[in-house]
């Protein structure tokens, strides 16, 4: 027994650790309404399904027992009065689903208001990442990330959403229902997370071959922690604080990383990937595909194909040393 319970330990921790992603463990006011709608479409028609089952059992078993000839008049009439009350029943099931999601429908949008308070956050869908952008009329408070998005909890956000190639679905389940990401077209949403919490996101549109390694994170947290990493993402890179770091920087300046990817305070510009100014900040690598951690990142580097085949990073062929040092800049950009 011991063994076992030993045996299951990991598993339960790693439920623990896991980012909560479930529609029925609502984290907002969106999530919530939709939570409810789907727990009375859930009685209504379990109980559409009972009466149904009971009448069927009923037919079954009165069938066999039955002796009178088909054609009785009063077993026609019988018969007909059921059509009319089932007919009936079922108009009045059908009306009463459409009243309880138009009312559902309704409290959602009047979430949708625009509020003082509220933040603004870009995201645009790209195969197969999200990109981040914290909108702010100051052009110098504006911050552009990836995969990881950051909200304080209580504070509406509007998220603007967009895809940069085919259409994606932003659906983060525990925060509010699926949201389409149309190329040339800008739509917005509304979610506020009440409670402290880490929520995976996932994209919900067939969006091609590395569909289903398409998430993101949704790290909710107290408006203090919140500003706090705010203000540490909108910092430059750090500058290599020691010769590995400053040979690193270098690998990464003269690969083709800087064709794709940027690094603020870097010459490293590039629009086509992830921005990578904070990228040891991150918890996950390849929009939640792999844990941040140093060897996942080595093998990413080295052969993405592998891991997230059909994606646009190609392989690198680099020495044992080049590869040390370059993952030593990269884990040093926090
Ligand atoms: Cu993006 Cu599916």
């Amino acid at each position: 027994m011991k063994r076992r319970v030993l045996l299951l330990a990991p598993v339960l921790l790693a439920a623990c650790a896991a980012p909560h992603q479930s529609a029925l463990e609502p984290a907002g006011p969106q999530a919530e309404i939709i939570a409810r709608l789907w727990w009375a479409f859930l009685a209504i028609t379990g109980v559409v399904w009972l009466v149904t089952l009971g009448f069927f059992l009923y037919a079954l078993i009165r069938g066999r027992r039955r002796t009178a000839p088909a054609d009785d008049p009063r077993s026609a009439q019988l018969q007909l009065r059921g059509v009319v009350i089932a007919t009936i029943a079922t108009v009045v099931v059908l009306l009463g689903l459409a009243l309880t999601d138009f009312f559902a429908v309704r409290q959602l949008g009047a979430l949708a208001v625009r509020a003082p308070e509220a933040l603004t956050i870009r995201v645009t869908g790209h195969q197969w990442w999200w990109e981040i952008t914290y909108e702010d009329s100051t052009a110098s408070r504006s911050l552009t990330t990836a995969n990881e998005l950051h909200i304080p909890v209580g504070r509406p956000v509007l998220l603007r959403v967009t895809s940069h190639d085919v259409i994606h679905s932003l659906w983060i389940p525990n925060l509010h229902g699926k949201r389409d990401l149309i190329p040339g077209y800008t739509s917005s949403t509304w979610i506020r997370a009440d409670s402290v919490g880490v929520y995976r996101g996932q994209c919900a549109e067939f969006c091609g071959h590395q569909h289903a390694k398409m998430a993101l994170l949704v790290i909710a947290e107290p408006e203090a922690e919140f500003a706090a990493w705010y203000s540490a993402q909108l910092e430059p890179a750090r500058v290599p604080a020691d010769s590995l770091a400053r040979r690193g920087q270098e690998i990464f300046l003269a690969a083709p990383c800087v064709m794709c990817h940027a690094i603020r305070g870097t010459p490293a510009g590039g629009r086509l990937g992830p921005e990578l100014t904070h990228l040891a900040s991150r918890r996950t690598l390849a929009a939640g595909t792999l844990p941040n951690r140093r060897g996942q990142l080595a093998g990413w580097i080295l052969d993405p194909q592998h891991v997230k085949p059909g994606n646009r990073m190609p392989s690198h062929n680099l020495e044992p040393a080049q590869l040390q040092a370059l993952l030593h800049y990269l884990e040093s950009l926090r």
